[in-house]
């Protein structure tokens, strides 16, 4: 297993509670959550590689690849099992973690994300998008993302400084990896631990029908819809996605 040691903060203590970020992000996306979870959790922070200060190897990064450098983290931290929430990306990577290591998982929360594959012509798309980053650099996607991921205008310059940071070669090879990922439908009905499915109203990138649906496959799963939050509930409603992942955390502690 070709793993990396990523980069991570933390804070406070007692259950393992591990935020992923989506693409093409890091860890900060969460800071803003810090204070509303830190006494309820020993909450990490990682960056997955490529992103922030984690390392950057060469190749595409599969989800499953991601995922093993997030049991590799718990095994240096010593954590037999974490509640483990993923933004968008961050979702594809919990979910592949949920299904090569259940054993590992105490609950998982799926921020603005979705369990189906990409379809052929988005799949396309999602190459041809890394070749031109490889080719032209991170740009065009710093000026244009940022509206998508939300229609506040006051997260637009740190999320655009935040893809602008992002190396080309990262960038490539996650729109690779998610290009890659397996539908996970089929499967979500074996996953045994409290599943919060957390989905902005608004959000222009992952329709809001992939969460509800998800929800309803999932044998331990509820739904938390925000009217007014896109893309980046966790920037949009930073209160109420906190309240939702308390719930999930103390639902995975103590059962609900
Ligand atoms: C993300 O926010 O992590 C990505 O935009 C998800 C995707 O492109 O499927």
């Amino acid at each position: 297993m070709d793993r990396v040691p990523l980069s991570f903060e933390e804070y406070g203590q007692g259950v393992a509670l591990i935020l992923l970020h989506g693409f093409p992000l890091d860890h900060t996306i969460w800071d803003g959550l810090v204070v509303h979870l830190q006494d309820k959790a020993r909450l990490i922070l990682p960056d997955l590689r490529g992103y922030g200060r984690s390392p950057a190897p060469r190749g595409a990064y599969t989800m499953r690849l991601l995922a093993d450098d997030v049991l590799g983290l718990m095994d240096s931290l010593q954590i037999e099992k974490a509640v483990l929430v993923g933004h968008s990306m961050g979702g594809y990577v919990s979910l592949a973690f949920a299904r090569a290591y259940p054993g590992r998982l105490a609950g998982l929360g799926l921020v603005a994300s979705q369990a189906v594959a990409d379809a052929p012509e988005r799949r396309q798309e999602r190459i041809k998008l890394a070749a031109k980053v490889v080719r032209r650099g991170v740009q065009s996607l710093a000026e244009g993302m940022p509206a998508r991921l939300t229609t506040r205008a006051e997260w637009h310059p740190p999320l655009r400084e935040l893809i602008a940071n992002a190396p080309s070669q990262t960038v490539a090879a996650s729109l690779k990896g998610m290009a890659a990922r397996e539908d996970a439908l089929d499967w979500l009905g074996s996953i045994q631990v409290p599943t919060l499915v957390l989905a902005g109203a608004e959000d222009q990138i992952i329709p809001l029908e992939r969460a509800r649906l998800m929800a309803q496959m999932l044998p331990k799963g509820w739904l938390v819809e925000l009217p007014d939050a896109g893309h980046m509930p966790m920037l949009e409603q930073p209160e109420k996605t906190a309240a939702a992942i308390r719930e999930l955390v103390h639902c995975a502690a103590a059962g609900c």
